[in-house]
């Protein structure tokens, strides 16, 4: 597996934490910045990050600023995303295993480098469960993102 990961200013440090995890996880990565705790616009980062998922140049991706909504809500823009803030256990397992989320964003403001080390694991090794109606949900949801264009 190889994700894109990127932040913001307000996520800067907890890119960086998660990229330790993904080395531990043994997962190859694309860091598209930011590189510094220097003010910058978070949707120019979730829109390197969705794109690279979209196109099919990365398997998921991973975004980080102060709450992890606005990553969200931008990389969701993107046409091909399903993106999810997740700050517990509970939310990242059921994102992979129900929505087939490809995008995880986190909020460095709301959670703390132990839960989101934890959060990103799971994620990371939980799998869709694909078929039925979890599948027939996920192809309604991209008929949406396909109508609204
Ligand atoms: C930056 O101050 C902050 O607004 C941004 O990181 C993010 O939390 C927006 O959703």
């Amino acid at each position: 597996m190889k994700v894109a990961i990127g932040s913001d200013h307000a996520g800067f440090h907890l890119k960086e934490e998660l990229k330790k995890t993904l080395e531990d996880l043994g997962v190859s990565y694309e860091d598209v910045g930011t590189n510094s705790a220097s003010s910058v616009d978070y949707p120019d980062y979730a829109e390197k990050v969705a794109r690279a998922v979209a196109e099919g140049r990365v398997d998921r991706g991973i975004l980080c600023c102060g709450t992890g909504l606005g990553m969200c809500i931008s990389a969701n823009k993107i046409h091909g995303v399903r993106a999810v803030t997740a700050h517990d256990v509970f939310s990242a397992e059921m994102s992979r295993r129900h929505n087939n989320a490809n995008v995880l964003t986190m909020g460095e403001r709301v959670v703390g480098p132990g839960i989101a080390d934890q959060v990103l694991r799971v994620w990371i090794n939980t799998e869709f469960e694909g078929g039925g109606r979890h599948e027939a949900r996920v192809n309604k949801m991209m008929v949406l993102d396909e109508a609204g264009k």
